[in-house]
């Protein structure tokens, strides 16, 4: 990858509170063959902007101080499995204040003129990779996450992944 570019997205970061409760249910399906997601970087995917170049960090992090949407609960209460991306994942119904946060996001990007997808957001924690068939999945024990702002993380290859900022959300 070109030194200049940065792979960014936005996210819910679990406190460790939640970590820990996503660590547990995950426990709850075995890991046989699969490649697990690593415990600090379980996260909830709301825009995935990809390579973008460096120098429009700036521009991204000041036009997301006007996003205006509101905290909500988010309810974890099923696995799931995506054939195409081939990955385990927790997650659950999107609240409409959810969904809210997500079409600000893309309003406020809008007008940067950057290069990316926006894709149905359907909530999910990715727990493994690689995982070629669907697997028996059980209930898991619903799992209430509070959420109360979003991050802006930075995906650097062999690197944890790092929050390069979070916004609060409005009470
Ligand atoms: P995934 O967990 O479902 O694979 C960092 O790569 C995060 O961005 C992951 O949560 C990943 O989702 C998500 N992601 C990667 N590529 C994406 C894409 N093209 N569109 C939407 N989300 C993507």
């Amino acid at each position: 990858m070109p030194g200049n570019q940065r792979r960014l997205f936005f996210a819910l970061w679990p406190d460790n509170e939640i970590r820990q409760g996503i660590v547990q249910r995950r426990e709850a399906l075995g890991a046989a063959g699969r490649r697990r997601v690593p415990d600090h970087n379980l996260h909830l995917t709301l825009l995935f902007l990809g390579n973008q170049p460096a120098e429009r960090v700036a521009g991204i992090e000041a036009a997301v101080d006007d996003v205006s949407a509101e905290t909500f609960r988010l309810r974890l209460d099923r696995f799931g499995w995506f054939a195409r991306a081939r990955v385990v994942w927790l997650g659950g119904e999107a609240p409409a204040a959810a969904q809210a946060l997500v079409a600000d996001l893309a309003r406020v990007l809008q007008p940067q003129g950057l290069n990316f997808d926006v894709r149905p957001f359907r909530p999910h924690i990715t727990l493994f990779r690689k995982v070629t068939r669907r697997p028996d999945l059980p209930d898991p024990e619903p799992l209430e996450w509070p959420i109360r702002e979003f991050a802006l993380i930075e995906s650097i290859p062999g690197s944890p992944y790092r929050v390069l900022r979070e916004w609060p959300l409005t009470r």
